[in-house]
């Protein structure tokens, strides 16, 4: 089987070997491979792996030690990682168990499994969860609720609270398209920031970023993790409407990520608001799959246009959200005119 892996120079291995499992990312499940000179180290996740390392695939032997869920329970179960989290995707109550108890068995770095105990609501965008088993064994044991945890992502750390907060680890491919665009000393407003994955990046990418969340407790996780990956001193953390905090910063950006998809069409006056003469939107919506991006557009054009020249730059499907709907992003530039 082709598995993730980094590969580096036999003389690098060991120090190499010790950065992967210091970063979270060290898979224990392959062995690593020695062939001409290079080592090939299996990881668990290579949009994880700290930048420095050059990730590919190949061949790895199983290690026979290890023990999976799927070899305890017969069957390969569906599962999700953030972190030290595992979430299980299954609605049989009794089934999930079973899962979990084979996870908190298993050779899997797990401290808790939780499943899903309702869809994401309200305003914060925030679920219930249903901690289905938890590790009480030493090695694990640390000062932290079973929902909070560390989650790695292209080489930054986010420490978030799943009970509290919104994050989707299925976005990690998305945001780094996006945070790859921006440019040292450009001014990025996340308007709905959670606990930061696209502000703190973008960020370390060298801008000046305001990250505004109406969840206080989302905030209070992004200013921690402004330090965790040493960039407090380019963001700032702000706990309010972004309507609101909008008056403060009128025409100052150049850039805005407009991750609120199921009413990001409210906030597009919002967007032209804070505008600076030239500024691209990175727009967030859930369409029907017949016209993903057409309300969008248009809805950006109705806010911006005298004004602004609308420039359409991406059209771009994110995933799919259930049957005939699509989450979408569309880049575009405004240029006054
Ligand atoms: C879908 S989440 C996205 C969070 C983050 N960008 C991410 O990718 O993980 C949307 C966030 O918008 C926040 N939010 C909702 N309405 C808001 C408003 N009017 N002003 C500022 N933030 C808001 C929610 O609290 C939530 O954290």
């Amino acid at each position: 089987m082709e598995v993730p892996c980094v590969a580096v120079p036999r003389v690098d291995g060991e120090q190499t070997r010790q950065a992967l499992a210091t970063a979270g990312v060290l898979s224990k499940q392959y062995q690593i491979v020695h062939e001409d000179g290079t080592l090939y180290i299996p990881v668990v996740d290579p949009t994880a792996v700290p930048p420095e390392f050059e990730t590919t695939t190949r061949e790895l032997p199983p290690r026979q030690t290890i023990q999976a869920p799927a070899d305890i329970l017969g069957f390969e179960p569906s599962l999700e990682r953030l972190g030290d989290v595992v979430i299980v995707d299954e609605d049989d109550s009794e089934r999930a168990r079973e899962i979990a108890q084979a996870v908190i068995e298993s050779d899997l770095p797990a401290r808790s499994v939780l499943n899903r105990a309702s869809k994401i609501k309200g305003e914060l965008r925030v679920r219930d969860w249903e901690l289905l088993a938890e590790r009480t064994d030493s090695d694990t044991e640390v000062d932290r609720s079973p929902t909070e945890t560390v989650h790695r992502e292209y080489g930054h750390e986010f420490l978030l609270d799943l009970d509290a907060v919104y994050f989707s680890p299925r976005l990690a491919t998305e945001r780094h398209r996006v945070v790859e665009q921006i440019q040292p000393g450009e001014r990025v407003v996340d308007m709905f920031a959670g606990v930061g994955p696209f502000a703190i990046p973008a960020a370390s990418r060298g801008a000046d970023v305001v990250a505004v969340d109406l969840n206080e407790t989302a905030i209070e996780y992004l200013r921690e993790n402004a330090e965790r990956n040493n960039v407090s001193d380019r963001i700032t953390p702000i706990t309010g409407d972004i309507r609101e905090v909008a008056a403060d910063y009128h025409g100052w950006a150049d850039r805005l990520v407009m991750n609120l998809p199921h009413s990001a069409n409210e906030f597009v006056e919002t967007a032209v608001d804070l505008a600076g003469e030239e500024c691209v939107i990175h727009y967030y919506d859930i369409q029907h799959d017949s016209e993903p991006f057409g309300p969008g557009i248009e809805t950006i054009r109705a806010a911006a246009e005298p004004a602004y020249e609308v420039t359409v730059e991406t059209e771009h499907v994110v995933r799919s959200y259930a049957p005939h709907e699509v989450n979408v992003c569309l880049d575009v530039r405004l240029s006054r005119r």
